[in-house]
């Protein structure tokens, strides 16, 4: 049995931003039959110990960044959690990151450092009965975990970051180091010193044993000045030690054969049965009613997505005979522009700003294809949900994207291996060129049809990607330190 301390900053079905959650909520019951027992340790945001039910305290800090704080140890959702009550850093409105206003609370330093500081002293064996044997920290959030332990003189454990996305790498004044608790040597390169601010993400990459990302091109990519966003220099240097696990999803709660949200259950061999989804969704989102194929986002709706470019498209992507849904929340730019071009053009665009569950599977079950134009994507989790559903993917080449949709060209084809249409690079007449071999796929009925059995063929669990976790985890054991 090996035993992991896994920490996040979210966790589904608990908290959840994004893709994150899902990741660190799957995490634990796909690493199971691999004789792995993972703890996950999460802050107790407001309702949170309301939500599990009992917990029970088994450890106490007398002061934690400025107040007293606890853990509590928990089951849930079938995760066995433990949870760090701080009320000073948690209780409080708004969400994980940002007040009620949308602004980062302004002490997001204490308090992900406090959450790292924890994992630390679980590490250094804090939580009676529970010694792990590796601390595996998801994102900046968690990565001040391993920089703590690497200025403890004692027996610790093996650690792991997983970068779920660079472009947020938690870095702050130089101001909040004498805070940190670490000491002085830790403000160097070798410590959390980033061009002179403190990086949390920089400092955990640099004293992990391990980094991982989520998936091998975006392994590649990020070791690129272009996809390194400052950070290439340190993870090239850290060679084979970087290393590319692409995720899953859950395929018991992503499934079209037993989904409780959609109006009509099916799979590959009774594609007809999907039809009353799709029926549901025109009637939703008061479509017209025509041949055409429907085209839906399910999305964060931001730059990094690529949505600005579609807000640019949309009305040609219309023109071409294309219907499309929209559903996410984000830059409030973006959501405006989505919200006009659906009163400009009702019946060809349906938009719902927000973040609803139960209408994603909905979505994914109704709409024809899902487009995921990403400017650059770590791993993506829609595109995954959507080749399980049928729903063919329209991707840009990035990341994950790229390792997990093959391009409906013509060896794809008759091989029978396309699952989706893979374009590149990310731009209007690119994103045009698309949906124009969209268009001219979903017309040929036979061909569509080859498709989207393929696509619900692939592979989109977690069973390899745990096993190489695993692995990993294996190897890292097997080290000396
Ligand atoms: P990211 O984490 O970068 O936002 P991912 O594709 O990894 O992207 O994960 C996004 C997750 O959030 C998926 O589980 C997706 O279904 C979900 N999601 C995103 N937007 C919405 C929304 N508006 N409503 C419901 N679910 C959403
Ligand atoms: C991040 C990335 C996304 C990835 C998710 C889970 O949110 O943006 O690509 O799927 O983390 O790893």
């Amino acid at each position: 049995m090996t035993s992991v301390l896994s920490v996040s900053s979210e966790v589904f079905p608990l908290v959840k931003t994004g893709g994150l959650a899902d990741v660190a909520g799957a995490l634990p019951a796909a690493l199971k039959p691999f004789g792995i027992e993972m703890r996950t340790l999460m802050p107790a945001y407001p309702g949170v110990v309301a939500k599990v039910g009992a917990s029970e305290p088994v450890h106490r800090f007398p002061s934690l960044f400025g107040g007293p704080a606890m853990l509590l140890s928990a089951q849930s959702a079938g995760l066995d959690l433990l949870l760090l009550d701080a009320p000073h850093l948690y209780e409080r409105a708004g969400g994980p990151y940002a007040g009620p206003g949308g602004y980062d609370h302004p002490d997001n330093w204490a308090r992900f450092a406090a959450l790292s500081r924890a994992a630390a002293d679980i590490g250094l064996g804090a939580v009676p009965g529970f010694a792990p044997q590796i601390v595996h920290a998801h994102d900046w959030q968690g990565a001040l975990a391993p920089v703590y332990l690497a200025f403890e003189d004692a027996p610790k454990p093996k650690t792991l970051v997983t970068i779920h996305n660079l472009a947020f790498q938690g870095t702050f004044p130089y101001g909040v180091f004498p805070r940190l608790g670490l000491p002085p040597e830790a403000w160097s390169i070798e410590g959390v010193e980033y061009y002179g601010s403190v990086g949390f993400l920089k400092g955990g990459i640099h004293a992990c044993d391990c980094v991982t990302t989520v998936s091998p091109t975006y392994a590649r990519e990020i070791v690129t000045p272009e996809g390194g966003m400052g950070l290439d220099g340190l993870l090239a240097g850290r060679g084979e030690e970087l290393v590319g696990i692409v995720n899953g999803v859950d395929t018991a709660v992503w499934d079209p054969r037993t989904d409780p949200h959609i109006a009509s259950n099916y799979d590959a061999n009774d594609l007809d049965a999907r039809r009353p989804n799709r029926d549901a969704l025109v009637d939703e989102f008061a479509l017209d009613v025509e041949d055409g194929p429907i085209l839906a986002v399910v999305s964060r709706l931001t730059w990094q997505k690529g949505m600005d470019v579609l807000a640019e498209a949309l009305g040609s992507i219309l023109d071409a005979g294309v219907r499309m849904v929209i559903v996410g929340s984000g830059d409030r730019l973006l959501e405006g522009a989505f919200l006009a071009a659906q009163a400009r053009r009702p019946g060809r665009v349906g938009v719902r700003i927000g973040y609803d569950e139960a209408l994603a599977h909905r979505v994914q079950a109704g709409a024809d294809a899902l487009l995921v134009p990403s400017r650059f994507e770590p791993c993506g989790l829609t595109q995954l949900c959507a080749l399980r559903y049928g729903c063919l993917p329209v991707v840009t080449r990035v990341g994950g994207l790229a390792d997990t949709v093959i391009d409906a060209n013509f060896a794809a084809m008759v091989a029978g291996a396309a699952t989706g249409i893979v374009f590149s690079p990310l731009s209007v007449e690119a994103l045009q060129g698309a949906v124009q071999r969209l268009v001219t796929l979903h017309a040929n009925h036979d061909a569509w049809r080859r498709c989207q059995i393929q696509a619900m063929r692939s592979d989109v669990s977690w069973d390899a990607s745990a096993a190489r976790y695993a692995s990993l985890y294996d190897t890292l054991l097997s080290q000396e330190n």
